[in-house]
């Protein structure tokens, strides 16, 4: 597959680059960063797919560029809002090219998810401890967000049974979404983690996910561009192309 890397400088632009030289089934044609232009690169490289990881604020430009300029793109830049995807599925019928946007490409972190989401069914308890490196900004993290958000589809009376009235310390029993407890943790010796704990009578189970390095994201980049390659689809989230039956619920 010969690709395209916008924002080949950036953090997630390198390891892709660096990534791409080690897989055969990856050729990266061309690279562009904040002072490039993209359309020049497409005219010039005809590559099959344009993988974009740069800014947020440039995400529509960015997408309009690569399939009006003959490519499947597969983007992992963040930002995109339920408002976007209906433009980009008027492109996406207008070119012939597919849109694959994941806010998420790490394999584990999406099952994990699913996983929660299927073990919320059966657990009255749940908590989530995310865990991150210390310069992370927000919190709690939107993986954690995101979770909480899939099992609160299923139920909405988590903890009932919980007895934690009395609180010697403010906030000692972390944030709450609907019911589910989030604790987010944040020092050196993380890069991103996250453990969904699920408590009944006499039995404990335990989810847990741990990103190591940027290395962890590229497996579900390159799924993304096998997929999206020569399909004319617009396709929101990892999870889709998982094989996990999502599409029967
Ligand atoms: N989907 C996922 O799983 C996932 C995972 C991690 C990160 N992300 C998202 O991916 C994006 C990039 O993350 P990062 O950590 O790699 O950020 P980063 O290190 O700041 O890199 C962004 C790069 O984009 C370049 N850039 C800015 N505007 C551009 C434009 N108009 N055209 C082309 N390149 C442009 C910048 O170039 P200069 O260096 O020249 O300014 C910079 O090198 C963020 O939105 C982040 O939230 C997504």
């Amino acid at each position: 597959m010969r690709i395209v890397v916008n924002g080949s400088r950036g953090k997630m632009g390198q390891t892709l680059v660096a990534f791409a030289e080690e897989h055969s089934e990856l050729e990266v044609v061309g690279e562009v960063g904040s002072g490039g232009s993209l359309a020049a690169t497409l005219a010039r490289t005809a590559p099959d797919v344009v993988v974009d990881f740069s800014r947020p604020e440039a995400r529509m430009a960015t997408v309009r560029t690569i399939l009006e300029g003959n490519a499947a793109a597969v983007i992992g830049t963040s930002g995109f809002t339920g408002g976007d995807h209906a433009q980009i599925r008027q492109w996406v019928s207008a070119t012939g090219k597919g849109c694959f946007v994941a806010p998420n490409f790490l394999i584990g972190s999406v099952l994990m998810q699913t996983f929660a989401q299927l073990a919320a069914r059966y657990f009255d308890s749940a908590e989530i401890v995310e865990y991150h490196h210390e310069t992370k900004v927000d919190h709690p993290s939107a993986t954690a967000l995101r979770t909480a958000e899939l099992m609160a589809e299923v139920r909405s009376d988590y903890n009932r049974a919980t007895c934690d009235a009395v609180a010697s310390l403010d906030g000692s029993r972390g944030a709450e979404f609907s019911g589910i407890r989030i604790h987010a943790v944040r020092m050196p010796g993380f890069v991103a983690s996250q453990e969904v704990l699920f408590g009944g009578p006499g039995q404990r189970l335990s989810l847990r996910h741990d990103s190591l390095d940027r290395t962890s994201y590229m497996p579900g980049v390159l799924l993304a561009a096998r997929y999206i390659v020569d399909r004319a689809e617009f396709v929101y989230g990892l999870e889709r192309i998982l094989s996990l039956g999502l599409e029967q619920r």
